[in-house]
């Protein structure tokens, strides 16, 4: 028996709502940005808000979990789950995003959900906008480039507050935030596929974001002083691939580009680094006079990131960005995921020691998983060994990590049930201890079954960790 986890230290799992959910239209829901994004490989770079009779969109159905949580959480109570991270979809409350009236329907679904929970003993961590901004206000407002989001997601959250702060301590404002500058669509609802220089507007939508997220800490605090807010981002980890200077310090001005976020959003000021930083892309924001006071005022509570794989930046290779993180050059010392994310465990040791260095504010790992196609034997027993090795050796890097003084509060498997893949639409990308019959165009009975993974899970949560060496 090793070391094993604080007694306080949360293990957990977390899927998002676009992900899970389905009832894309059902009691009044609105459509968000992820709703007209068909399956397939380039589907974060689709623009088009149009649905098309021809093509699948697997975010309409889901797996169901809006019709099936009860049985789901019934699972995860069974599994252990002593927290459970899931978004709020932002087109459930507010259909267009403006309205003057939230849904009722809407809210009263996320009260039925977070009492089943809390039933369940699992303590309820909410993303309050996982890639979900509603349609109507990316085609209307143009998405976070226009100031005016940040009232409409300040009204969004004041009701979620009202509603539910009573109820749910741990709150975080947009996933992976830093995806802005590299999926901005999806990440933000804006299109810059027609801008001169995109940079321009992806900064200036980051700084309405960073607004947002300070002016509704503000109203979390006011609603329950105890309550937490994180920012979230996504921090898989690079290396220089050789020590050259170039690599080296190219790799590092790479990472600070993700940084930048948490810069912000924790030390509640724009880093010294943005002034030559805006110069070079040529990037002005328009920063109104309160601005920066809100922002200083108002900071992060904790730290939550996700973390799939690293990658190596090389100075002379492009840097590709997707979900699970940047891709440069290949690792060769590293194993690869049959969707070719590079799996790296002290990686994960590594990232929670360089971001606790930096912020010494509490980490939460927010995400992190492997995506891979399971097999069903002649007896119906799905025996996952690559995933539950790939959660072994994290859960041991982490706990590593905490040993070496990181102040670390959850661990949120990414996705606990199987859903739909974020980047690519696919079912077959699975990363759950729970299995879903369902396949990549959308047919199945949507069964749930445990995978060997779910008991391997269930053993560690019980031991506290103490039986991963
Ligand atoms: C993260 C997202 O980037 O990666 C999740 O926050 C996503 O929504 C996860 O599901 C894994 O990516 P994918 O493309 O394998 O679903």
């Amino acid at each position: 028996m090793g070391k094993g986890f604080p007694d306080d230290f949360l293990f957990g799992g977390a899927i998002a709502a676009n992900q899970a959910e389905g009832a894309y239209l059902e009691n009044g829901k609105g459509l968000g940005i992820c709703d007209v994004l068909p399956v397939g490989k380039k589907r974060l770079l689709n623009i088009n808000t149009k649905i098309e009779e021809s093509k699948y969109y697997p975010s309409h159905n889901g797996i169901d979990f809006y019709h099936l949580f009860e049985e789901d959480i019934a699972l995860f109570k069974k599994m252990g789950l002593q927290c459970f991270r899931f978004s709020i979809n932002w087109a459930r409350i507010f259909p267009k995003g403006d309205e003057e009236c939230p849904n009722q329907d809407g809210l009263a679904y996320y009260h039925k959900l977070i009492d089943c929970l809390l039933e369940a003993e699992i303590v309820p961590i909410i993303t309050i906008s996982h890639y979900e901004t509603p349609l109507y206000l990316a085609e209307t407002y143009g998405g976070w480039k226009n100031r005016q989001l940040i009232q409409f997601f300040r009204k969004y959250c004041q009701i979620l507050f009202k509603e539910f702060s009573n109820k749910v301590q741990y709150w975080m404002t947009f996933n992976e935030i830093n995806n802005i500058i590299k999926i901005p669509w999806f990440a933000g609802a804006i299109d810059v596929t027609e801008e001169k220089n995109p940079a321009q507007t992806e900064y200036q939508a980051a700084h309405h974001m960073f607004v947002a997220h300070a002016l509704v800490i503000k109203d979390l605090k006011e609603a329950n002083p105890n309550a937490k807010m994180g920012c979230m981002l996504s921090l898989s980890g690079i290396y220089p691939d050789t020590p050259n200077p170039k690599d080296v310090f190219g790799s590092y001005q790479f990472r600070r580009k993700s940084l930048f976020f948490s810069d912000v959003m924790i030390r509640g000021q724009y880093p010294s680094y943005t002034k030559r930083l805006f110069k070079e892309l040529n990037v002005e924001i328009d920063i109104h006079p309160d601005d920066l006071d809100i922002i200083q005022s108002y900071t992060s509570d904790y730290l939550a990131f996700s973390y799939y794989l690293t990658t190596v930046f090389s100075y002379e290779l492009q840097m590709t960005t997707g979900t699970g993180g940047p891709q440069g050059k290949k690792n060769d010392y590293l194993e690869t995921s049959p969707w070719g994310w590079q799996i790296d465990p002290l990686g994960l040791r590594y990232v929670c020691n360089e971001l606790y260095d930096r912020y010494q504010v509490p980490l939460m790992i927010a995400e992190n998983g492997l995506g891979t196609s399971d097999v069903i034997s002649d007896a119906g027993a799905i025996d996952d060994t690559a995933r539950q090795q790939y959660l072994k050796d994290h859960l041991i890097a982490l706990s590593e990590a905490i040993e070496d003084g990181c102040e670390i509060f959850a661990y949120t498997w990414w996705g606990i049930i199987d859903i739909i893949s974020a980047g690519t639409g696919e079912m077959d990308k699975r990363y759950g201890f729970i299995y879903v019959d369902k396949d990549n165009q959308g047919n199945g009975s949507l069964e749930r079954k445990e995978k060997t993974s779910f008991h391997f899970y269930r053993n560690i949560i019980e031991k506290r960790g103490r039986n991963l060496y």
